[in-house]
């Protein structure tokens, strides 16, 4: 077992958001990203970034951007911090992450705690070098035109990050998931689209959509240049199988119950997009089976929260070699090569 994995049980024994803080804490004192960099065939391309692995790490655990070099560090090909707001907001009250332990799930209605976005430019201007960082975008609870909160993002952030992500799917930020509708998603998309500038801009949706629905945002991503969509966040379903005593808290669903409906969304988001807009997977990915499993379904990158949770910082490596190794076995030159072949 390596000292991080340690950490990480012994982490397991305390409340959740504690060993939250302890960790992300423990990886922003790592040194800046490491020179063993990932097997060559992990090299891929998404939307004109150069990533050194399809696997990244999903929006939620650096929301303030302070352990940028840490995460880069145990392997990921890029990570997304955020979900960052204009102003600093203190998020929903505690308690408010759970760990369903049985279930390999976790349930946050976390409400976009974060250190706002004067805070977020500062660390992302001293950031590390070599490691592709995402923004990821959300606005404060009290503001009436969400919209403009992104693009408040856009701006303050331009050339700072690698590329953003409008997170319009969080479901404990009241009406945010309503941006997912096609009047109220062309009003932002069109805002984006004028305040952006050229770092791609990512959509990430949420998994409790039809595939009507999930149709129609790829028409509108597609319409307004968005540069590729992250399927998906967490899920406001409660799977029947959960069996872990907190399974009735509200808020966000993810890890290993939300494979299936991640995967449901995944399909739906490949067959509107047709190979038109970049697909990102996120959802319940726990190893490098279940990574090449989405890449093969038609997602150019993959992203990850939940699983580190219970199976450690390691587990980035142990999936980027086992994705490696697979991508060999089954006689792939890239990931690129992998994409959509079991469509
Ligand atoms: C998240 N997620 C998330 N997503 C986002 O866009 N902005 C955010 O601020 C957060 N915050 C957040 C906090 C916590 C505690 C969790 C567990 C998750 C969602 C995350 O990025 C991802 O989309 C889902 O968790 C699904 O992936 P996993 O966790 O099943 O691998």
């Amino acid at each position: 077992m390596s000292l991080l994995d340690l950490g990480t049980d012994l982490l397991r024994r305390v409340d959740p958001e504690t060993a939250h803080r302890a960790a992300v804490r423990g990886l922003a004192l790592l040194p800046g990203a490491s020179s063993a960099k990932p097997d060559p065939i992990l090299a891929t391309g998404l939307a004109g970034l150069q990533l050194p692995s399809p696997v990244g790490l999903a929006a939620g655990l650096d929301k303030d951007g302070e352990a940028i070099g840490g995460l880069g560090r145990l392997g990921f090909g890029f990570v997304e911090c955020g979900s960052v707001t204009p102003r600093p907001q203190e998020g929903n009250p505690k308690p408010r992450l759970f760990r369903l332990s049985e279930d390999g799930a976790v349930i946050n209605r976390m409400g976009f705690n974060n250190r706002g976005l004067e805070a977020f430019a500062a660390r992302l201007s001293r950031r590390p070098l070599g490691v592709i960082v995402g923004a990821n975008l959300g606005a404060n609870k009290d503001t009436e035109d969400k919209a403009a909160d992104y693009v408040a993002g856009l701006k303050r952030l331009a050339g700072l990050a690698d590329y953003f992500t409008v997170n319009v799917s969080s479901p404990n930020t009241p009406g945010l998931r309503a941006l997912q509708g096609r009047e109220a998603l062309d009003d932002l998309l069109g805002r984006v689209a004028e305040a952006r500038g050229p770092q791609p801009v990512f959509l990430k949706i949420a998994p409790d959509l039809t595939a009507d629905e999930i149709g129609l945002i790829v028409e509108a991503a597609l319409a307004w240049g968005i540069d590729g969509l992250i399927v998906s966040n967490t899920t406001l379903e409660r799977p029947a199988e959960l069996t872990s005593p907190q399974r009735a808290e509200s808020g966000g669903l993810s890890g290993a119950p939300l494979k299936p409906i991640a995967r449901r969304a995944l399909a739906a988001a490949v067959e509107a997009a047709q190979g038109r807009l970049p697909l990102i997977s996120a959802g319940g990915i726990d190893s490098g089976q279940e990574a090449l499993t989405r890449l093969g379904m038609g997602a150019s990158a993959v992203q990850l929260y939940s699983a580190l949770v219970y199976a450690g910082p390691g587990l980035v490596r142990r999936i980027n070699a086992d994705l490696a190794k697979r991508l060999r076995a089954e006689g792939f030159a890239s990931v690129a090569e992998a994409v959509g072949t079991a469509c």
